[in-house]
């Protein structure tokens, strides 16, 4: 049997990826900017075993669903193929999320499960391509190969290498996400069905896939500046731009809750008095705040003080995927 393990954390994006520009590559239609989050990690663990007839997923010890399991085997089949490597997986993954944060695992578990994987199979891939692997599985998940500021850009339909890069180390900036669980109610669409809804119903499809592009070079040149501000707003007005499209899709996609919007008026109070706090939201009711390091304490207070909050987690910027313990960046100088 051949073994490896694999650390991979979550990203929030600052700006937004909201559809596909070729479904079969899975290729973003947007570029995204993403910040990699300390302490969510995913560690998941690739067994090879000859007596396997079929590819085993284990989600925090149990038995993962069909569809679960098709899109992690479907990755594992790329990678045999690519390395003629012919044994099934047993594949263990274990999320170090507090329950219910309301930040998507699939971006950590798609880059562990990839980075796991290729080294169980004897590969040592550049993260470019571990990159390029884990953004067909999950786009997101292409940006959790890196740590700190990461960039991915929209795909060319028919070009299967699109890869993240990194833009700037967890070091560069002493920014902090305070992350506001809010009650999850009724499963939400996921993002996947989501955004191909949006893509085939919205009649604002085309304008947020006009608008994204300059609204992620905003957060781009903020970030070369370290200007909160200009991250900031950029931040918000991407992540108002493609609730707007999802809310227009037939039926509407309402990911926003009471809560989300109360959070929201807390995140714009906060600022009236003079703190500097940009909010964004993904497929689901929570609000995720950015603001510096030095104010995370008081944004947390007031989010918690905010009716609906369950809780907030405070995630700052994190590492990237390490194999076997090495980072991947490293492993190739
Ligand atoms: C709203 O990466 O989960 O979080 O590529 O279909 O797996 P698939 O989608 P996914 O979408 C993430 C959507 C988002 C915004 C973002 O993270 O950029």
């Amino acid at each position: 049997m051949s073994s490896a393990k694999a650390v991979a954390r979550a990203n929030i994006a600052l700006a937004k990826y909201w559809g596909k520009c070729d479904v079969a590559l899975n290729l973003p239609a947007v570029p995204s900017i993403s910040l990699t989050l300390e302490p969510l990690t995913t560690e998941t663990t690739v067994t090879l075993d000859a007596a396997l007839t079929a590819d085993l997923l284990l989600l925090g010890g149990k038995l993962a669903g069909a569809s679960e399991t098709r899109r992690a085997a479907k990755l594992l089949a790329g990678l045999r193929e690519r390395s003629g490597e012919r044994r099934f997986a047993r594949i263990e993954s274990v999320n170090h999320f507090p329950t219910a944060s309301g930040l998507a695992s699939s971006a950590s578990g798609f880059a562990a499960l990839a980075g796991a994987a290729q080294a169980a199979m004897g590969m040592a891939l550049r993260p470019s391509e571990l990159s390029a692997i884990a953004r067909q599985a999950s786009a997101s998940a292409a940006r959790s190969v890196y740590g700190g500021f990461v960039e991915l850009p929209a795909g060319v339909p028919g070009d299967p290498d699109l890869a993240a890069s990194p833009l700037y180390p967890p070091a560069y900036w002493d920014v902090c996400i305070v992350v506001a669980v809010a009650d999850e109610g009724p499963k939400e669409t996921g993002s996947t069905d989501g955004m191909e809804h949006t893509r085939n119903t919205s009649p604002y499809y085309d304008a947020w896939v006009n608008a994204a592009p300059a609204l992620a070079n905003d957060v781009k040149r903020g970030l070369d500046s370290r200007d909160l501000s200009r991250v900031g707003e950029a931040m918000e007005q991407s992540t108002l731009a493609f609730h707007a499209c999802a809310m227009a899709a037939a039926p509407g996609l309402v990911y926003l809750q009471p809560v989300t919007l109360a959070a929201l008026a807390t995140v714009k109070r906060l600022r009236k008095e003079g703190v500097p706090v940009y909010a964004t939201m993904d497929a689901g009711p929570h609000v995720k705040a950015l603001c510096a390091a030095e104010d995370a304490a008081r944004v947390a207070k007031a989010l918690e003080a905010t009716p609906g909050v369950l809780r907030t987690i405070r995630a700052t910027p994190g590492a990237g995927l390490t194999v076997d313990g090495v980072p991947v960046g490293r492993a190739h100088g």
